[in-house]
Formats: structure tokens, C-alpha cells, sequence
């Protein structure tokens, strides 16, 4: 049996509360307070610290589960408390202790407790371990097999990681990474809106099972000048690379960037590449889309100034 300000219960259970009593216990050390709302509801005015878990979402328990300890008592509320007691019925089957709001908010603000629209407490909801990171790039990594046959695929993971490096984690099995540790050499080409199609081509289908993938794509390949791999034609930005390193522990390739080849196409008036001629995607690793990428809308190193 716990005992909560005077209130006794037992684990796993559900309590109605009134809102004095609430705003007692939402003050309570450890106490996780809920609101199970929609985020506009929750937007337009919540109890200070609320974690909003909307209890309409399909996926209300498994948000639940992942934000909520179960050592740790959950006060709810919702509009005027019918939410918040369904809500915590769910949670109570899963073992949790709550404290419903009876009346919810609308009896909170009819009584003078305070409300909030300060989203800077607005709940994050917890993912776990996922590679949600934006932007991700679609890079090609071009590549010739021993007889000079072309391959390439589509690879998210990866970016700069020195000056005159790129890393990228790649599978072992891949038939680019079986080439590029013959060859040694490989380029990166970014993926591009006209190629999108032929960008996630590469990216679904192996050289392995595929040999002619690469004319498939409906690519033709110019043999680089720098390193032993091919540039696509259709692919306007290609970064040319020596293999540095591939770890088949880690799967991190590492190749050192020799040259950096642009077709005039996308170069704008001042000579340099113009990233709205390029039209370079990116990938959403949360809807599995392919977004475009092209809009100045600042100056890096010189806007942040203003703060300064
Ligand atoms: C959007 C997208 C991103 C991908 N990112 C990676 C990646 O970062 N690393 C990787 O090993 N494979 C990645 N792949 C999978 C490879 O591109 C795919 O397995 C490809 O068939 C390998 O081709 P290959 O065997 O001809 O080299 C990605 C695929 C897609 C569609």
C-alpha cells in the first residue's frame, strides 16, 4: 500500500483526484504528469511540466510505455476527465499507479490553477535508438568490379569527416565494398532529383545479383581521371576518392578525397556550384522519402553574429 499525501493505494491502481489535490501531488517528487490531450489542445494552454501523450494516437500505450517509469506515479488529466480515466485504465493494466484528474482542465482553470502556452516544457517523445537524423544525405558510391564493370549504390550513412575525408558505413557484403577493396578507389556522386528513381534503383538492387545494375539505371559511366572507379554522367557533383581504410567490424569506409568534379550545368554566374542547379535529396530515415534540398535561407559563419 502507498501512501500519498494522506491518499492510500495500491500499485497499479487508479485514483480520482480533485484539484487540490492534483496540485499537490504534480508537485511531489518524481510524480510523471500526463496530459493525454491532442498537442493543439496541449498548445493552447497545459499544466506546467505536462508530458503530452495523446491518448487518441494509435500508438497511445507504446508511447506511454517508452516516456513512463512504472516506479514512478503518473498524474493525468485530459479536457474534463474522460480521456484522462480511459487513458488510465490503459496504464494501470500495464502496471502503472495514476492519479486521474477529475474534471480535467476545464475544472483546473474554473477553479484559478494556473495554465500554461510555454511550449519550452513541450514533452519530447522518446524513439529509442533510431537513425533519425536530418538531413541524410543520398550518396552514390560509384565503383568498378575486375573486369571494369560499373557498379553503384545508394548510401545515407555517411558525410565529411576531415578535410580531405569522407567516412560512410557500408555492409560488407555490398558488391561496391567487394570492389572498392580491389580497386582501392571509389567516387561520390550526390543523388539528384531527375535521378531520384535511378538513386533508389541502386539502392534496392546488389551488383551481386544484378551485373549490368549499373546500365540498368540507366547510367553511363566516364572513367574518373584521379582514381580507378567511375563518374556517372547523369550525376552532375561526383567526389573522387583513394580508399583509406574499410573496417568490416564497424563498417565505416574511409576514403581520401583527391578531387571534387562538377559538371557546368550546375555552376551558377560565379563559377561555383549552385545548389539550386543541383538539386540534391536527401533522405528521410523516418518515412523512408526522398526530400529536395536547394533553398538558401541564411549565411553560415556571419548571421549567428547578430547574437554575438
Ligand atoms: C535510401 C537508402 C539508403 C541506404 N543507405 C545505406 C548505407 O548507408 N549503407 C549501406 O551499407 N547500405 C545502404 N543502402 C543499401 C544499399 O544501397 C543496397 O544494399 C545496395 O543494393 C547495395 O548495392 P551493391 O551490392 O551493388 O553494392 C541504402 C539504400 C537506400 C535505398
Amino acid at each position: 500500500m502507498l501512501s500519498f499525501f494522506g491518499i492510500n493505494l495500491s500499485a497499479a491502481s487508479i485514483k480520482d483526484v480533485d484539484c487540490k489535490t492534483f496540485s499537490k501531488l504534480i508537485t511531489a517528487p518524481g510524480v510523471q504528469l500526463v496530459d493525454c490531450r491532442t498537442a493543439e489542445e496541449y498548445a493552447e494552454g497545459h499544466i506546467e511540466g505536462a508530458i503530452l501523450i495523446d491518448y487518441k494516437l494509435s500508438d497511445f500505450r507504446e508511447q506511454a510505455l517508452g516516456t513512463l517509469d512504472k516506479s514512478r506515479n503518473v498524474a493525468i488529466y485530459c479536457r474534463s476527465g474522460r480521456r484522462s480515466r480511459a487513458a488510465a485504465e490503459i496504464l494501470a493494466a500495464e502496471g502503472y499507479t495514476l492519479f486521474n484528474l477529475q474534471g480535467g482542465i476545464l475544472s483546473w482553470t474554473e477553479e484559478g490553477y494556473p495554465i500554461t502556452t510555454n511550449t519550452n516544457d513541450m514533452a519530447r517523445k522518446n524513439f529509442g535508438v533510431k537513425t533519425y537524423l536530418y538531413p541524410q544525405p543520398v550518396l552514390i558510391i560509384g565503383t568498378y568490379d575486375e573486369d571494369g564493370t560499373p557498379d553503384a549504390m545508394n548510401a545515407a550513412w555517411g558525410g565529411i569527416s576531415e578535410s580531405n575525408r569522407i567516412s560512410i558505413c557500408i555492409s560488407e557484403d555490398h558488391k561496391t565494398t567487394k570492389n572498392l577493396l580491389q580497386t582501392k578507389a571509389f567516387t561520390v556522386s550526390v543523388g539528384t532529383k531527375s535521378q531520384m528513381v535511378a538513386c533508389d534503383y541502386v539502392g534496392i538492387v546488389s551488383g551481386n545479383d544484378v551485373p549490368d545494375k549499373f546500365a540498368r539505371a540507366g547510367w553511363h559511366a566516364t572513367k574518373s581521371t584521379f582514381v580507378n572507379a567511375p563518374l556517372i554522367d547523369e550525376l552532375p557533383l561526383a567526389i573522387e576518392c583513394k580508399l583509406i581504410d574499410y573496417n568490416p567490424e564497424t563498417c565505416i569506409l574511409q576514403g581520401e578525397i583527391v578531387n571534387v568534379a562538377a559538371c557546368e550545368c550546375i555552376l551558377g554566374e560565379d563559377g561555383k556550384i549552385d545548389p539550386a542547379k543541383l538539386e540534391a535529396i536527401s533522405y528521410d530515415p523516418v518515412h523512408h522519402k526522398y526530400l529536395v534540398i536547394g533553398e538558401a535561407m541564411g549565411n553560415a559563419f556571419s548571421d549567428g553574429k547578430q547574437l554575438k
